[in-house]
């Protein structure tokens, strides 16, 4: 089968279209199933890169989300058949990370254990479905299964125009929320305005920390009621400390990564003096998936994709999400 396969970790050079790669065996407890469409994922970039801790087998076949048809059962799997429409769990309980731990889902084919299976209702189509589980399945879990935002509420979002960063746009203002979206250029502020953010901010230009206490926080930062709600941060490095800044007192972190760097320069003084929450959130569970395809059946709302490209220009995707060209999802339909 035709699949995009890590050879080496480093840098994109890694990464090769291969023609033909061994399929996968079906066996116990497993279904094969035919991708339709996979989304990437910052996480990609880092898999292609190589993480401290973390040790990849090669070759690997990239690609944490995707859906599919079930074309082949295995013995022991109940409740599925031939032809079923699946979204993947990307996280196999047993073995660790599709596309990192076991082959992922830039492929014709990939085997999948039953406990990842997650039916497609009818009115979602399979690249929306792929573009929903590692960013928007943590901006559900962020948002909502912790019960972080609420109507009223000013949500300042840091890399809004990603992938996490979008979902968390569209669900806080589902949630009834005013959203601050900061993001590089103005294409993706004009975008991001589309998409229903109250403010835009390029941050590259204008520094967001100042921004929202002027905004927000004038004349009563020093009494502590001035700065927004709630701030959205997976970016780290060196907007960490500016995030501090500008959260109101009793106000709210929400982290679930560190794109630009897990160990910033920390200052204890802002999480006592405004007695800030931060709150981290891993990943999603089957249920934030199923909420999400149920909003889009009922047309509340639908994942932003940017690109869909074939699978032999699957790398040219990867490259925009590490250039931090791509507004949304890049989905790959092979
Ligand atoms: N814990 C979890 O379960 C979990 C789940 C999903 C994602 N994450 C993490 O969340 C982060 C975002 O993931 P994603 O898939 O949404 O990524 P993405 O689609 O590439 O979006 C990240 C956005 O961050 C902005 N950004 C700011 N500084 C950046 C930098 N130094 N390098 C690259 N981008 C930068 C970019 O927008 P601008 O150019 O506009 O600034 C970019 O659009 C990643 O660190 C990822 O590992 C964690």
């Amino acid at each position: 089968m035709k699949a995009v396969v890590l050879e080496q970790q480093g840098s994109l050079e890694g990464l090769k279209y291969v023609p033909d790669f061994p399929d996968p065996v079906v066996k116990q407890g497993h279904v094969v199933i035919r991708v339709k469409a996979a989304s990437f994922n910052y996480h990609d970039v880092f898999t292609v890169r190589g993480m401290p801790g973390i040790k990849v087998p090669l070759p690997m076949i990239i690609g944490l989300d995707m859906a599919g048809e079930i074309i082949e059962i295995g013995p022991g799997v109940d409740g599925w058949q031939i032809g079923n429409r699946v979204l993947v769990n990307p996280l196999n309980l047993e073995r660790g990370l599709m596309g990192e731990m076991m082959h992922g889902g830039l492929a014709e084919k990939c085997l999948v254990a039953q406990h990842q299976l997650i039916r497609i209702p009818d009115g979602v189509t399979y690249e929306d479905a792929a573009s929903l589980p590692v960013a928007y399945g943590t901006a559900h879990r962020m948002l909502i299964t912790h019960k972080t935002v609420k109507p009223g509420d000013q949500v300042l979002v840091l890399g809004a125009s990603g992938g996490v960063g979008t979902g968390c746009v569209i669900l806080a203002k589902m949630l009834g929320a005013t959203v601050i979206a900061c993001a590089s250029s103005a294409d993706k502020l004009k975008r991001l305005k589309e998409l229903g953010a109250d403010e835009v901010i390029n941050y590259k230009e204008v520094d967001f920390s100042r921004w929202a206490v002027e905004k927000y926080g004038k004349p009563q930062r020093r009494s502590y009621e001035g700065g927004v709600d709630v701030l959205i941060n997976f970016t780290g490095g060196d907007t960490w400390q500016p995030s501090l800044r500008c959260v109101k007192r009793g106000g709210k972190i929400l982290v679930c990564g560190a794109t630009a760097g897990y160990d910033p320069k920390e200052d204890l003084r802002y999480i006592w003096s405004f007695e800030l929450q931060i709150i981290g959130s891993n990943s999603f569970y089957d249920d934030n998936l199923q909420a999400l395809m149920q909003f889009i059946e009922q047309g509340r709302m639908k994942p932003v994709v940017d690109k869909v490209l074939p699978l032999d220009r699957a790398v040219e995707g990867l490259r925009m999400i590490e250039n931090r060209e791509v507004f949304g999802k890049i989905v790959v339909t092979p």
